[in-house]
């Protein structure tokens, strides 16, 4: 994880770097730093590296007296998710050699420090931290004679894991040295000087153009020209790429927390991924015109957390409309589970940040057994969009709260357009296909009403925002969405909580439940939605508080408290449905006074596994 912001060129770095750190504070908050190359003296080549970092948030950096001090036009920054050491000040990025020549920011895990440690150790060098970081610098002053472009790529061949790196050194103030292997690093080019950072939204104000750093290439950026070398130093020549983003919508526009803007951007969101991909009187369209459905007999559905939540809700629209057996996995298991695949198989990942490192590694696994790879993916051109065969973009826009929100429904609706594509090319396309497509095209109005009557909620939360435990309920698809609404509740409020489908209950969970502990019961399917009311029943029967998220008829007097929400084909319920259970968990955290966008221990991107 961590966030990684460089500049070099006219203007001053702080601010420049300041704001960076501020974008990418969603990769992590426990500690920030800045090193600049100062020039305080009368003799222009007489560089000072200045360093200033502590534990806390980046405002805590921001309003550190110290920073005025840093006035040079060259300098690194970070804003750390702490993997090795514990958030403080001594383990806080940039980390320094022992000469203090060279200064290194760092996202990602080196996975040999210890040995490294101890080669650096036996070398006469002394490692002040916890932290894997430290042994780069030393690396780098070690293999110093004179050329830091090759100390750079020697210490490079000596790291296992993953990083971005920048490196700056009073040896050469004119230069920025990057490099990566694993992690995100992009670079944005302009007439006032060169950005760098781990995404591209973080310097979206500066410039729209683009170069991306691959694995185990370094680069030499310079105020006015940018260099890139493979790990051996041989010179490689990239192109610019532009990218049309639109950086003011990673502003709060109003809203109290970005999470609460992101739940009220979701009818627009999937209105934008349903775009012209999606019409009744034509063939879906999704730019994936080469990929051959026939041969394929196996879906998976691989990605982590939230985004495996949307893989669980889709994986009954691919069995339904497309017949193809589909399994849903978790990408850490994935990846080390030898699953069964080859050039039959289609693998389907899901990704907002599209930079996860186990669902990266997942996508590389299917790769090597020759099945074909499409992501889903909400950032652009993201990692994970490299590595696939195919890419479909959701167009969520930026998702800045660290509970995933509007990627969701957005992974979800695309995750059904998906389905219809590979229905249609399959030649499955009958009358329910094409009112499941209906209900598709309806989503975006079904989604602004549910945000009205989802509201009603802030009442109830208030009523049980101290409990401890909460259990979710639901059957088939209602299922995948307690899963989610779980999730949110743990990632902002705190409390713990499970899902389990309203079958399990009574094999073993129903013994935690007593008086007033609340149940949460989703039930959009006619179904099975007498099956799971009898579930709630027997709970109720042991002292349980039932609320309820429904779209159909209950009439039942022992509901503490219901929520109606609109009605919509079954399949597609968990992109409504998920509407209150996202409010729910908004309000409680709310009400204990909790940092909604920022909760703790979390950061968005998860780029270590
Ligand atoms: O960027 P990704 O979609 O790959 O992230 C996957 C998970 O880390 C993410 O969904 C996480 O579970 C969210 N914080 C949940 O709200």
């Amino acid at each position: 994880m961590c966030g990684i912001v460089g500049y070099i060129g006219e203007r001053k770095a702080v601010p420049i770097l300041i704001n960076g750190l501020l974008s990418l504070e969603y990769r992590g908050y426990d500690s920030a730093g800045i090193a600049v190359l100062n020039n305080n003296s009368s003799n222009e080549n007489n560089y000072q590296l200045e360093i200033v970092k502590d534990k806390g948030r980046v405002n805590n950096l921001k309003n550190n007296d110290k920073i005025k001090d840093l006035i040079g036009n060259v300098g690194i920054a970070h804003t750390r998710w702490a993997t090795h050491g514990i958030p403080s000040k001594e383990n806080s990025h940039p980390h320094i050699d022992n000469t203090g020549k060279f200064a290194v920011v760092h996202n990602g895990i080196i996975e040999n420090y210890t040995s490294l440690r101890r080669k650096l150790i036996n070398n006469g060098y002394k490692l002040y931290s916890e932290t894997d970081t430290e042994v780069i610098p030393n690396l780098i002053n070690m293999y110093y004679s004179g050329d830091i472009l090759k100390a750079v790529s020697d210490t490079m061949k000596e790291l296992k894991g993953s990083y971005a790196i920048e490196v700056i050194s009073e040896f050469c103030p004119d230069k920025i040295i990057i490099a990566k292997k694993d992690s995100p690093l992009v670079i944005g080019t302009s007439e006032k000087g060169n950005y760098i950072a781990s995404d591209i939204p973080a310097i979206l104000t500066y410039t729209n153009k683009f170069y991306f750093l691959d694995d185990e290439e370094i680069s030499v950026v310079q105020k006015d020209s940018v260099e890139f070398y493979d790990i051996n130093l041989s010179q490689i020549h990239k192109s610019i790429k532009t990218i049309e983003l639109d950086s003011q919508s990673s502003e709060k526009n109003g809203y109290e927390d970005f999470m609460l803007k992101e739940i009220y951007e979701q009818p627009n969101a999937v209105r934008e991924t349903i775009g012209s991909r999606l019409s009744l009187s034509e063939k879906t369209n999704l730019n994936i015109d080469y990929i051959d459905f026939k041969k394929f007999n196996r879906i998976f559905i691989v990605a982590c957390g939230t985004a495996m939540h949307a893989g669980m809700a889709a994986k009954p629209i691919f069995e339904k409309f497309c017949k193809i057996p589909t399994e849903v996995d978790v990408a850490s298991e994935f990846r080390y589970r030898n699953p069964l695949i080859d050039e039959h198989t289609f693998c389907i990942f899901i990704s907002q940040s599209g930079e996860t490192a186990d669902t990266i590694a997942a996508v590389k696994l299917a790769k090597s057994f020759s099945a074909t790879t499409l992501s889903i993916v909400n950032v652009i051109g993201s990692s994970i969009t490299r590595f696939s065969d195919y890419t479909i973009y959701t167009h969520a826009g930026p998702e800045i709260a660290v509970a995933s929100t509007k990627a969701y429904t957005c992974q979800v609706t695309l995750l059904g357009i998906l389905a219809i594509y590979m229905a249609e090319f399959l030649g499955y396309d009958d009358k329910n296909l094409q009112s499941f497509k209906l209900a598709l095209l309806k989503l975006p109005d079904k989604l602004k009403e549910v945000l009205d009557t989802s509201k009603t909620l802030k009442k109830y939360a208030k009523k049980i925002f101290n409990q401890h435990d909460l259990y979710f309920i639901g059957r088939g698809s209602d299922y995948a969405v307690c899963m989610e609404g779980s999730l949110k509740l743990k990632e902002i409020s705190y409390i713990h909580s499970e899902a389990y489908a309203s079958g399990e209950l009574k094999h073993g969970p129903i013994a935690l439940i007593e008086k007033d502990t609340t149940i949460i019961g989703v039930i959009t399917d006619s179904l099975t939605s007498k099956k799971t009311i009898s579930n709630l029943e027997e709970a109720i029967s042991r002292g349980a508080k039932v609320l309820l998220i429904t779209n159909q008829n209950i009439d039942n007097d022992k509901i503490d408290f219901t929520v109606s929400i609109p009605p919509i084909h079954t399949l597609l319920s968990p992109i409504i449905s998920i509407v209150p259970l996202q409010f729910f968990a908004y309000y409680i955290a709310k009400f204990k006074n909790l940092d909604v966008d920022k909760p703790r221990n979390l950061a968005k991107s998860v780029t270590v596994e």
